[in-house]
C-alpha cells in the first residue's frame, strides 16, 4: 500500500519533471529565437519590426489582410529589402527589380530554393521540376522547347478556342436563369478543361470528370493544416495525386505509342512524346540515357505543368474579366481590332493571335498591372550575401516581391494602361528588367507564350461572342490572396451578342 502510494508520487513527480523540463526547453528556445531575429536585425540594419510574437511572428497580421501587410512592409523600405518574422523564421521581403533577380538567377542546392507550402512536397511530389536544379533540370527544361513551337501553339489554339466557346455558351445559358456569376469559379473549371484538353485531350476521354474531382481534391490541400493523417485533407491529396499520375502514366504509354507509329501531334503531350523520343534515340546513339524519359517521371511532369498551369492562369482570366468591365473604353477598341481581323469570327489561327496587336497589348498590361503570382517565396539554403550590407541567413525566407518589380520604373504604374505596351512607347521592352510576371532565371515559367496565347484567344473570343456587365459591391476593388491574387469578387451577368450588332 505505501510503496504504490511512493509509487504515484514518484510518478507525480517524474511526470511533472518532463513538463517542467519541456517548458523550460520551450521558453529557451522561443527566447533563443527572438534573439536571434533581434541580432540578426540588429546587425544587418534592415527595417522591420523589432520584436514579434514568439513563434508565430506577424503571420496573423499577414493572413489577416495580406495585401496591406506586404504593402506597409514594402514602404518600410525604399532600398528594397526589409525584415519581418514569420512562423518562427527570419524573413526577408525583397522589392527592388534587381535584387529580385540577383536571388531567381541564384537558384541551387546551397542558394535560394523555391518554398511553396509546408506540405508541397507530399502534395506535388518530391521530383517536382520547381525543387529541381542544376544540369538535370536544364535538361529537362530544354525538351520544353518543342512544346511552344509556331506550330505547336497553333495546335492548342484550335483546343482552347473549342474549350472556350463552349463555357461562354453556358455563362450565357446559365444567366438566363441566375445571375450574376461569381467569375473566379467559372474561370478555374474553364482553365481546368483547357489544359487537360491541350495537354493531354485524346488520353483523358472519358474520364474527364473523374479526373477534375481528383484535381480539386489536390488543390484542397493547399489551403489546408498540413496535416498527414487518414482523412485530413492532405491525405487525400496524396492519394488522389497517385490516381491522377497513374492515368496520366497511361497517356504516356499511348502517346509515345501513337507517335512511334508516325503520328501527327494533336496535343502538348504528343509534341513532348515526339521530342522525347528524338533524344532517347540519339542518347542511345551515344550510349547515354536521358533521365526524364520513363513513363513514369514523364506523367509526373506532366502533373506539375497542370499545376503550374491552373493557379495563375485563372487568376489572370479573373482580371481580364473585371478590368474590360471596369474600362470599356479599352474593350471598345479590342472589339473594333476583332471586327476588323475576323470580320466574320474567323476561327482563330497562330497567325491571327500574332496580328492581334492591341489585344495582345491589354493582355500584356493586364499580367503587369495584376501579376497573378505575387511573390515568388524562396528558402534560403546557405548563408548567401545579397547586398554589401547584407547577408541572407541561413534557413530563412525570402519573398521577392513581383508586384513592387512590376511597379518599379513604369510611369504612372499604378494606372491600367495598356497604351504603355503599344509599339512606340515599348514599356514591356524598356522596362522588361521589371516585367517579371512569369519569373526569370533558370525557373523562370515554361508556359508563358502559351499563358499569353491563352489570355489573347480568351479576350478576342469573350469580347465577341458576349456582352458582359459586373455588378459591383463594397468590395469589388479590394484584392484577395489565394494565394495568386485575386478581385475579392467579380460578379458577372453574360448576354449573347445580338445578331445586329
Ligand atoms: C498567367 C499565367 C502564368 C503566370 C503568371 C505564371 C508565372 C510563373 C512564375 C512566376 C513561375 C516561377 C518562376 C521563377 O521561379 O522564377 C512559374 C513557373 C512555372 N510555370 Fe508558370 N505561370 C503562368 C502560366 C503557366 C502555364 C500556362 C504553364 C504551362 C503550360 C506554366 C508552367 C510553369 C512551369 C512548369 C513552371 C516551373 C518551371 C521550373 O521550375 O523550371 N505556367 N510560372
Ligand atoms: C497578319 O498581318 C499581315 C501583315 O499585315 C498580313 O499580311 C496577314 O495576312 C495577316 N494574317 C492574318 C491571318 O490576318
Ligand atoms: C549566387 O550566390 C553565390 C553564393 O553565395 C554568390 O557567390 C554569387 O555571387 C551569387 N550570384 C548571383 C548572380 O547573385
Ligand atoms: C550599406 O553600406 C554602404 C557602404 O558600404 C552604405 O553607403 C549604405 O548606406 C549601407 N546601406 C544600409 C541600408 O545600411
Amino acid at each position: 500500500m505505501q510503496l504504490t502510494e511512493f509509487d504515484s508520487f514518484n510518478k507525480f513527480l517524474s511526470g511533472n519533471l518532463v513538463f517542467l523540463g519541456v517548458s523550460i526547453a520551450l521558453v529557451c528556445y522561443l527566447l533563443f529565437e527572438q534573439l536571434r531575429y533581434f541580432w540578426w536585425k540588429r546587425s544587418s540594419k534592415l527595417p522591420g519590426p523589432s520584436f514579434t510574437l514568439p513563434f508565430l511572428g506577424s503571420i496573423i497580421e499577414m493572413v489577416k489582410n495580406p495585401y496591406e501587410f506586404w504593402e506597409k512592409q514594402r514602404l518600410l523600405d525604399p532600398q528594397g529589402v526589409s525584415a519581418n518574422f514569420l512562423v518562427g523564421r527570419i524573413t526577408l521581403f525583397v522589392t527592388d527589380s534587381a535584387l529580385v533577380r540577383a536571388i531567381l538567377n541564384n537558384n541551387s542546392a546551397k542558394t535560394f530554393l523555391l518554398a511553396l507550402h509546408p506540405s508541397a512536397r507530399l502534395i506535388l511530389g518530391k521530383n517536382n521540376i520547381a525543387f529541381m536544379h542544376g544540369p538535370e533540370h536544364k535538361e529537362l527544361r530544354k525538351s520544353f522547347l518543342a512544346l511552344f513551337t509556331r506550330k505547336a501553339l497553333g495546335v492548342y489554339l484550335t483546343l482552347q478556342e473549342t474549350t472556350i466557346k463552349s463555357h461562354l455558351q453556358r455563362w450565357i445559358e446559365l444567366c438566363k436563369e441566375k445571375s450574376p456569376l461569381e467569375m473566379s469559379f467559372f474561370c478555374r473549371d474553364l482553365n481546368l478543361e483547357t489544359s487537360q484538353y491541350v495537354f493531354a485531350g485524346p488520353y483523358i476521354g472519358e474520364r474527364r470528370d473523374e479526373f477534375c474531382s481528383w484535381y480539386i481534391t489536390v488543390t484542397k490541400a493547399f489551403i489546408s493544416a498540413p496535416v498527414f493523417f487518414p482523412g485530413t485533407n492532405l491525405w487525400k491529396a496524396y492519394f488522389a495525386r497517385k490516381k491522377i499520375v497513374a492515368l496520366l502514366e497511361n497517356a504516356v504509354i499511348q502517346s509515345k505509342r501513337y507517335m512511334a507509329d508516325g503520328g501527327s501531334p494533336r496535343c502538348l503531350l504528343d509534341f513532348w512524346t515526339q521530342r522525347v523520343l528524338e533524344e532517347v534515340e540519339e542518347a542511345a546513339q551515344q550510349g547515354r540515357s536521358v533521365s526524364y524519359a520513363n513513363n513514369r517521371k514523364m506523367a509526373e511532369t506532366m502533373m506539375d505543368f497542370l499545376f503550374a498551369s491552373q493557379d495563375a492562369s485563372t487568376a489572370s482570366l479573373t482580371w481580364t474579366l473585371a478590368l474590360m468591365a471596369d474600362h470599356p473604353d479599352i474593350l471598345k477598341r479590342v472589339q473594333e481590332e476583332q471586327k476588323r481581323l475576323r470580320p466574320n469570327n474567323e476561327p482563330l489561327s497562330f497567325e491571327l493571335v500574332e496580328n492581334m496587336t492591341f489585344t495582345r497589348q491589354v493582355v500584356k498590361e493586364i499580367l503587369r498591372y495584376r501579376p497573378p503570382a505575387v511573390m515568388v517565396p524562396q528558402n534560403a539554403m546557405g548563408d548567401v550575401p545579397l547586398t554589401d550590407n547584407v547577408t541572407v541567413p541561413k534557413g530563412s525566407f525570402v519573398m521577392p516581391s513581383i508586384w513592387s518589380c512590376c511597379m518599379q520604373g513604369f510611369p504612372e504604374a499604378y494606372k491600367f494602361d495598356p497604351d504603355r505596351m503599344s509599339p512606340e512607347r515599348q514599356e514591356d521592352i524598356k522596362y522588361r528588367q521589371n516585367f517579371l510576371t512569369f519569373g526569370i532565371g533558370p525557373h523562370v515559367c515554361v508556359g508563358r507564350e502559351y499563358a499569353i496565347n491563352n489570355l489573347i484567344a480568351f479576350l478576342a473570343l469573350v469580347s465577341t461572342e458576349c456582352q458582359f456587365e459586373r455588378y459591383r459591391t463594397k468590395k469589388s476593388d479590394d484584392i484577395i490572396y489565394l494565394p495568386t491574387i485575386y478581385p475579392a469578387d467579380c460578379l458577372m451577368k453574360f448576354v449573347k451578342v445580338s445578331a445586329c450588332q
